[in-house]
Parts: structure tokens; C-alpha cells; sequence
């Protein structure tokens, strides 16, 4: 099939890359010039395990090419999908879905055969219906069908995740566009057909943000349990393994952290809780979630400020990771930022130091920071560093603690991802201090 994907940001690429590498000829179409002139010359604007052979490979099979003419592209393509940003609008936390309607308006005049229109990008329910209109209201509106297939992929997970999904979501009113999608996906279904759910449009939009809201709930629930732990001595991390045997609860999601950042859940949560007030239809555990969430983010600033009794000025602080989490370059509603920029505004020195997204905190965090190339220089003359992002290199197999010592000024690690074992990192004379951890050890 030929395959158009409309954005080629974190999901069009990789959508776009997995759907070439399983037979189809794609061309990724994106508005700006320096993502479709660098991926012409073969450069990946994003950081993506695995993503980069792929791309690679498949443009080598003349099977995934890059352009910017969105109407040469569509003239013969079968499924065009829609994977433009929909970032949190400027006032009441509604998406912005100013990019998606620009695509509809265009495609609704320049589509001149069968083709399926689907939208990957995370629209608030009722999207699909309001493009439906823009299209009925077109010539060629018997030419189009339409079906909303949310992308459910994890960054630094993302090549995996598409080629071995756990569910497909396809919500249309078509019988075509989904017998269509189904084929397109069906080297990725294998021998399992319950992966492929078909449902009408409306429910696959309120499948992605509920999924996404519900997997926020469940991060704040474990950050609000941390603190309860700090309060009463117990051991958040036990806590959540105990609970997380059952597998109606599950482990994942209930690591302690810095809360939940990223371009997906911040903005999801938002969107629904906006659609859900629209509606009169409340989603209390999701505003409360989202309250959680602010004030875990509002506690990281407070703990070290604690550690330094209130006075942050001229301190040195070495922040170990900026992206939202490992395995991404992303730093879009990273804790992070936040974080980084309070420590400034009180007076401290900031080195900082990203495996994968130091060129994307160039641009996007501002002010006097000492950018670093490793961990070590991130923690010269310390007075404290924090461990912000989860990253191997980070994990107590991998860091050198005698260096760390000799290298830092004050002795204090701040983690926030509880990468290490307390009494290990005690051992070599640090002042230790993660989330929702006992103080006190065992009678014997
Ligand atoms: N990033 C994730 O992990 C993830 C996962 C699932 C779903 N989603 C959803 O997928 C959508 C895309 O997310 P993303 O992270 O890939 O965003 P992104 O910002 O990385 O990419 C979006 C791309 O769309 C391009 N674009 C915008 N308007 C355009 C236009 N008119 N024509 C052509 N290109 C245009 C932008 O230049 C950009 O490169 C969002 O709705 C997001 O919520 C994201």
C-alpha cells in the first residue's frame, strides 16, 4: 500500500518508518523544512532505539522517502495518516488542534481517488465528527473515509512498541476503512486478532485518553504513597512490588519518581478533564492526579532547598538527567525544567548533564547553566547533585563513587528516581536522600 503520514515528529517517524519496514511505500510529509532536508541526508531528528537502522534500511529498499509536498503525495495513496502535534492549548488545558484542521483543510481539497483518511494524533473525543464535516462539506467527500487509530507507542520504546503493539485501536464508521486497516496492520496482528479492536470513532478518541489518564493516575498514587511512606517509615519501593503481584494492579507505573512529564500525559490529562467539564461529566480522580502531579513536581525544588536550609544561593547542583525519562531525547514537560529553573531563580550554579538530550535542553532551557559532557564534570565542586532521569549510566553498577566523592565539593546525592540502595551509597560517606524510603533498619 502507499502510506502517507502527515507529521514526522516522534509517532509519524516512527509509524512511518515501521509501516515501510512491514512492505508499504512511505513518504513522510512534515511542514518543517530542517526535519525533511536532514532525514533527505539521512540525519534522525529525534533520538529513538533502533529507529535509525530502520530508517536507513528501508530508504536503501526505496520503500520510505521524505518530502514536504503533501498534495504530490497523496495523489495516489491509499491511507494518509494524521500525526501532527496537539500540544496543550495556550489557556484552559484544551488541545490545540490548530495543525490537525490545517491538514483536514487541505486534504479535503486535494483528494481525488478512494483513500482512507486516519488520524494517529491524540484529538479530544469528537474530533473525528467535526472533520467528517469539513469533508462532507467537499466534492470529493465519497472519496473519503475516516478512522480514528490512536498511536499507543512509549518513547525510547517506540520501534518496538509499534512492531509488537498491544492493541490496535480502530474506531470508524466504515466498513472499508477498517477492513483497509486491518490489512495494513496485519503483519503486526500475527496470529493474534484480538489485537485488532474495531469500535466506532468516539471510543477509540476516549481509549487513548482514558489509557493515558488512568496510567497518570496510577504514577501519582504511588508518588502520594511515597510521601504517606516518608510520614510513617515504610518502604515505598516494597509497597509497590507487594502490590504490584497482583496482576490486576500490575508493577508498571508504580515506580517512585519525579512525576509524570513528557508530551503525552501532562497535556492528555488535561485535555480530558477539559472535554469532561465541557460535558458536565466530571473526572475528579483525573484532576486529582493532576494535582498530585503539581505538587510532586512543586516537592523536588522543596527537598533540596531543605537540604540546604533554605539557602541555595551560590550553591553548585549537578542535575543528572533532563529528559522526561530514559531513553529519549524529549524534555517536553520534563520535572527537569521546572526544576532547573527555580534552583537558578534562588541563586544556585547549575551543571547539568543528559545522555541523549542536551542538544534539545540547549534550546529549550535558558540562563546560566554549565552544560556537561559527562556525569563526573556534572558533579565537580558540587554542593549537591540530583538524580533526575532514570539512565543506565546513572545505576549504581555503572557510577563510580569513590570518583564522585573526590570530585564533589559537599557530599549529597539527591535521587529522585531511587536508583540506589541506601546503605550502599551511604557506605562511601554520602548523605543520601530519595523518596518514600524507612529511615530506621532492622532489629537484626
Ligand atoms: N510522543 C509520544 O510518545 C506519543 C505517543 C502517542 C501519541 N502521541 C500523539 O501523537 C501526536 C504527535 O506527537 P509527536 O510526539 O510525534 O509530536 P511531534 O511534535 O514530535 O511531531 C509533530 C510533527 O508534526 C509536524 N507538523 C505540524 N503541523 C504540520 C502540518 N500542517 N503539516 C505537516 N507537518 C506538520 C511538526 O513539524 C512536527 O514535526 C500528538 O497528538 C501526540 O499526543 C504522541
Amino acid at each position: 500500500m502507499k502510506i502517507v503520514m502527515v507529521g514526522t515528529g516522534y509517532v509519524g517517524l516512527v509509524s512511518g518508518v515501521c509501516f515501510s519496514e512491514i512492505g508499504n511505500n512511505v513518504v513522510c510529509i512534515d511542514k518543517d523544512t530542517d526535519i525533511i532536508t536532514g532525514l533527505n541526508k539521512g540525519i534522525i531528528p529525534i533520538f529513538e532505539p533502533g529507529l535509525e537502522t530502520l530508517v536507513h534500511k528501508n530508504i536503501k529498499e526505496k520503500k520510505l522517502s521524505f518530502s514536504q509536498n503533501l498534495i504530490n503525495e497523496i495523489k495516489d495513496a491509499d491511507i494518509i495518516f494524521i500525526a501532527v502535534g496537539t500540544p496543550r492549548g495556550k489557556e484552559s488545558g484544551e488541545a490545540d488542534l490548530s495543525s490537525v484542521f490545517t491538514v483536514a483543510e487541505e486534504l479535503s481539497k486535494n483528494i481525488a481517488k478512494d483513500t482512507i483518511i486516519a488520524m494517529k494524533s491524540t484529538v479530544p473525543v469528537g474530533t473525528m465528527g467535526i472533520l467528517e464535516k469539513i469533508f462532507k462539506s467537499k466534492p470529493n467527500s465519497k472519496m473519503i473515509k475516516t478512522a480514528s487509530v490512536p498511536e499507543f507507542l512509549k518513547e525510547g520504546f517506540a520501534v518496538n512498541d509499534f512492531m509488537s503493539p498491544s492493541r490496535i485501536i480502530v474506531g470508524s464508521n466504515y466498513t472499508e476503512a477498517h477492513s483497509k486497516l486491518y490489512e495494513l496492520h496485519k503483519p503486526l496482528i500475527r496470529n493474534n486478532k484480538e489485537l485488532f479492536f474495531k469500535t466506532d470513532p468516539q471510543t477509540a478518541e476516549l481509549i487513548k485518553y482514558s489509557s493515558n489518564a488512568f496510567l497518570a493516575v496510577k504514577i501519582s498514587f504511588i508518588n502520594e504513597i511515597a510521601n504517606l511512606c516518608e510520614k510513617v517509615d515504610a518502604n515505598v519501593e516494597e509497597v509497590a512490588d507487594g502490590m504490584g503481584l497482583d496482576k490486576r494492579i500490575g508493577r508498571w507505573g508504580l515506580s517512585v519518581g519525579p512525576g509524570y512529564g513528557g508530551s503525552c500525559f501532562p497535556k492528555d490529562t488535561l485535555a480530558l478533564i477539559h472535554t469532561a467539564v465541557q460535558n458536565e461529566s466530571p473526572v475528579r480522580i483525573v484532576e486529582a492526579a493532576v494535582a498530585a502531579n503539581d505538587s510532586r513536581k512543586a516537592s523536588l525544588f522543596s527537598k533540596i532547598n531543605e537540604e540546604f536550609n533554605g539557602d541555595l544561593r551560590n550553591k553548585k547542583i549537578g542535575i543528572l538527567g533532563l529528559t522526561f525519562k530514559a531513553g529519549t531525547d524529549d524534555l517536553r514537560d520534563s520535572p527537569s525544567v521546572d526544576l532547573i529553573a527555580r534552583l537558578i531563580q534562588y541563586g544556585s550554579h547549575v551543571r547539568a548533564y543528559d545522555p541523549e538530550g542536551m542538544d534539545e535542553a540547549r534550546k529549550k532551557i535558558s540562563g546560566p547553566i554549565i552544560w556537561c559532557e559527562n556525569l563526573y564534570q556534572a558533579s565537580e565542586g558540587a554542593d549537591a547533585i540530583v538524580i533526575m532521569t532514570e539512565w543506565e549510566e546513572f545505576n549504581s553498577k555503572n557510577l563510580d563513587f569513590t570518583k564522585l566523592k573526590e570530585l564533589m565539593k559537599k557530599k549529597v546525592i539527591i535521587d529522585f528516581r531511587n536508583m540506589f540502595e541506601p546503605a550502599h551509597v551511604s557506605s562511601f560517606g554520602f548523605d543520601y536522600i530519595s523518596l518514600g524510603r524507612k529511615k530506621s533498619v532492622p532489629n537484626d
